[in-house]
């Protein structure tokens, strides 16, 4: 998930920042799954609720992958060139949360004594592409795969947030669900319409950097 832009000279020094990244997406995702254990004792409840919140945390991270390159091209600050500079250690942190939301649906999947469905294909693809932008998130990566680099991961991203956005589109077109007394409630149909305003927001936000009106080039002098 990384651009070629990272090859750049000039990148600050990030290391400790980076750790700090992916030790708090391990601590956060571990977090997510304490909480409802402590709550529900380990079953399925506490699997699907666990399930749940690492997807919520992933669209965060994957947002902000998302937005990163149009957000510094509309407005070209210290904050914005320093997101983007993150945003291989970004993609990568959203491809940690998102393993943990796979550890946590097949912990639900083998406490429903159940496994994947032809349904779950679409879904599972979208994991397929995040392994392979992750394991091509590297200069090599980037040199070694020349324009197909650019294909694989315009390709990846957008088909990803296809994934969210049918996931939490979906929920928003279903309509509020009410909650069923000793299931797990469902969730927050108020989330769902955030995220899914989010996540349209930030094709917005592509759009308009794509088609900005650039500056015109200063008259020659003669
Ligand atoms: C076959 C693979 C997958 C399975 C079996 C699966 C399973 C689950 C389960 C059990 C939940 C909890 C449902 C609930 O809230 O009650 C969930 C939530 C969710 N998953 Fe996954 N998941 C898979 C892959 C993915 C992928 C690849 C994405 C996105 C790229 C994704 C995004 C979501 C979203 C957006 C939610 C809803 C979270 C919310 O309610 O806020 N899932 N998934």
């Amino acid at each position: 998930m990384a651009t070629p832009s990272h090859t750049l000279p000039g990148a600050p020094s990030t290391r400790l920042p980076i750790l700090l990244l992916y030790g708090g997406v391990l601590l956060i995702g571990l977090l997510l799954g304490l909480l409802p254990w402590l709550e529900h004792g380990w079953n399925d409840t506490a699997a699907q609720l666990f399930a749940r919140y690492t997807a919520r945390f992933s669209v965060l991270l994957f947002l902000l992958v998302f937005v990163a390159r149009p957000v510094a091209t509309l407005w070209r600050n210290p904050l914005t060139r320093g997101l983007l500079m993150r945003r291989r250690h970004l993609g990568l942190a959203f491809a940690l949360a998102h393993a943990i939301h796979f550890v946590a649906l097949v912990s639900f999947l083998r406490f429903q004594g159940s496994g994947f469905e032809a349904g779950d294909a679409p879904a599972l693809a979208a994991y397929g592409m995040i392994v392979l932008m992750a394991a091509t998130s590297s200069n090599t990566a980037v040199r070694r795969l020349g324009r197909w680099w650019k294909r694989l991961h315009r390709a990846g991203i957008w088909y990803v947030f296809l994934i969210f956005l049918a996931a939490y589109g979906g929920r928003v077109v279903e309509g509020p669900v009410e909650a069923v007394a000793g299931a797990v409630p469902p969730g927050s149909y108020g989330a769902h319409v955030v995220v899914t305003i989010a996540l349209l927001g930030g094709v917005l936000l592509r759009v308009a950097a794509r088609y900005r009106p650039r500056p015109q080039a200063a008259p020659r002098h003669r």
